[in-house]
């Protein structure tokens, strides 16, 4: 079926597209109206309240509220309530070796194994309110555990299973978790991938209890027939849901607070009205659940709906670059979202793309960074088959679920363009007057109050850092952007020292830090540079001591943070231009790198340290 067709501008959709679509045809029109109205009416509704709410949404000077007298509890409205539907399959596991098979679990075994699961985190001592951490691959077990915190009203607060033991301990210590799940290994491009050794490292000293679940028995763990039944805490809607760790530009990753009730209302709807979401649909989401894309779309937002998730434990070009399509074609995938990182690499020698007709696909999805129209027009093409919408999500950890995306059943699809704000939230730029952009006109990607419900609530142990957040009346995205005369928004990227590295996102003070703690290194700065498959990658600027080898430095990066926060290339230096009062000028490293000619270094302490660089950088 099609359910796109081309339009003066992209593609809008067509009358299959727009039955197919679950956002009512008047949605914007509606939301307008009256925006607290328009969420709580979905609420009131869709949601499954222990306590109705009375109150709708308040704001005072530096926070705000929704549904705030209600209690309801994430974990019911994503099983309990589909109970009634217990044979479909909730969660469909894929592991990486394709000798293992596959494992489909329905909504009724979900609940038992989340019941049990519950249980066990009770009888190790967790209680409402504790912090619970998650150090496992993508396997059932995650999830399982994610849905038990949430069903006993503990906030899980999961790790990248990539992330170094470092990484990890200093989300284990800020959040002052209680308790670690993780997992023995997992598979990755084949290779077995030790985790207990990292564990074994960043636990060390620390005091807390651990649930190991054994990766050869993935999705086949908790197998009790009639498993005591726990109750769903009744939660307020204000209570913490989870907190999930990002990059900060301090350097110190910040953990990012997500309210119960605000998070299901719009994990909800969000899933619904972007990716059709309904029973008997299926939705693979690519990233891992150590993000926030993994925690609303792979885990939450399906199953709020009804609807089938799945789950790959690998590399999607494992063995073989059409991996993907084979899962999406073996599991008749109705909605496929990843990155656009990863489609690049899907481009390369695409000719197996021919052998796929993708018929089961509906709508197509991209987040985590700009996609340009190249990729774009690819991804439409060779795996839509230009049948297919694509949505193109904007949104943060923050905002914990999509905020700009055209919506399936409306469009339009204009590549690189995210689109219009989603329905009842309201975004604008504003240029460096504050004042209101005009279309086309650059500036700062701010959300006007009232503020999205599952807009960040604070920031763990760190009411400072969560009041700059807001600029006037506004909160800040920290993203460079600009609309067209019909209100779609086109996002360029971080105004802040925020990089985008295969969608991840990274801080340049972070990985500065860890560079800077080599006792033969000065000082570094980090910049990124644009990479044809990763969007962005890392390049480091040295001034040292004594010698040190780029070796080393990268070595560094990857055992404090992570491989996937390692420098692609170090370049050795005298000195770093800065200004009078001390600041880095990354602005300025980053124009060498584009091989741009810098002219006013008039505010710079050491301009002659421009010229000195960009031989260097010419000579490698
Ligand atoms: C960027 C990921 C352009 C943006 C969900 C944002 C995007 C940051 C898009 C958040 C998009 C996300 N187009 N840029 N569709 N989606 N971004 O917290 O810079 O990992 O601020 O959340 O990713 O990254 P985070």
């Amino acid at each position: 079926m099609k359910f796109v067709k081309k339009s003066k501008k992209g593609y809008t959709p067509t009358k299959e597209g727009k039955k197919e679509g679950q956002s009512p045809p008047d949605v914007y029109k509606e939301s307008k109206k009256n925006r607290v109205e328009f969420w709580a009416k979905i609420a009131r509704e869709e949601i499954d309240w222990i306590k109705p709410f009375k109150k709708k949404y308040s704001q005072k000077k530096d926070s705000f509220s929704w549904f705030e007298d209600g209690k309801l509890n994430l974990c019911y409205n994503a099983l309990d309530r589909h109970l009634k539907k217990r044979d479909r399959p909730a969660i469909i596991f894929i592991p990486e070796n394709q000798d293992e098979k596959k494992i489909e679990i329905s909504y009724k075994e979900l609940y038992k194994k989340v019941n049990e699961a519950s249980a066990l985190l009770k009888k190790k001592g967790v209680k409402k309110e504790d912090i619970v951490a998650i150090y496992m691959p993508p396997i059932p077990e995650a999830l399982i555990f994610m849905l038990a915190c949430a069903r006993i009203g503990a906030a899980h607060s999961v790790v990248f299973s990539a992330f170094s033991p470092e990484a990890l301990r200093m989300r284990i210590q800020d959040g002052g978790a209680k308790v670690l799940v993780t997992s023995n290994y997992y598979f990755r491009k084949g290779k077995k991938m030790n985790l207990s050794k990292k564990v074994r490292k960043a636990c060390k000293g620390l005091k807390i209890k651990k649930i190991v679940i054994d990766r050869k028995k993935a999705g086949k763990t908790f197998k009790k027939k009639n498993p005591k039944i726990i109750e769903p805490e009744p939660m307020n809607a204000e209570d913490l849901a989870f907190i999930l760790y990002t990059s900060g530009t301090t350097g110190k990753p910040k953990g990012v607070m997500h309210a119960v009730g605000g998070y299901t209302l719009q994990a909800y709807t969000s899933a619904r009205y972007i990716f059709n979401l309904r029973e008997g649909e299926r939705m693979w989401c690519t990233a891992d659940i150590g993000w926030i894309t993994g925690h609303t779309y792979t885990c939450y937002g399906p199953l709020l709906n009804g609807a089938t998730t799945i789950l790959y434990e690998g590399l999607l070009t494992f063995p073989k670059q059409d991996r993907f399509l084979k899962i999406i074609r073996e599991n008749k995938v109705n909605a496929f979202y990843t990155a656009p990182t990863a489609l690049r690499m899907f481009a390369i020698n695409d000719s197996y793309t021919q052998k796929y007709k993708n018929n089961s696909l509906k709508v197509l999805g991209t987040v985590g960074e700009p996609i340009d129209e190249e990729t774009w027009n690819w991804f439409f093409k060779k795996i839509g088959k230009g049948r297919c919408p694509i949505v193109d999500t904007y949104w943060q950890t923050e905002t914990g679920a999509a905020v700009i995306a055209s919506l399936p059943g409306h469009g339009p699809f204009i590549p690189s363009y995210a689109g219009k704000p989603f329905p009842g939230i309201e975004y604008t730029v504003i240029n460096n007057k504050r004042k209101k952009a005009s279309p086309y006109e650059q500036g700062l990607l701010v959300q006007s109050p009232p503020f999205s419900p599952s807009l960040i609530r604070g920031v763990w142990k760190n009411k400072k850092r969560y009041k700059k957040y807001f600029i006037g009346k506004y909160y800040n995205a920290s993203d460079n952007a600009f609309y067209d005369k019909e209100g779609n928004f086109r996002i360029l990227g971080r105004s802040d020292d925020i990089i985008k590295v295969a969608g991840h996102r990274m801080s340049t003070a972070e990985i500065e830090n860890v560079i800077e703690s080599l006792p033969k290194v000065v000082e570094a700065a980090i910049v990124g540079k644009e990479d044809k498959i990763k969007g962005t990658k890392v390049i480091a600027f040295v001034r040292t001591k004594s010698p040190i080898s780029e070796k080393r430095i990268i070595k560094e990066v990857s055992k404090k943070i992570g491989p996937i926060s390692k420098p692609s290339k170090v370049y050795f230096v005298k000195d770093i231009p800065k200004t009078r009062s001390g600041k880095m000028m990354r602005r300025i490293l980053k124009g060498l790198l584009e091989g741009n000619e810098i002219k006013n270094t008039s505010t710079l302490i050491n301009p002659e340290s421009v010229r000195e660089i960009k031989e260097i950088i010419n000579k490698n």
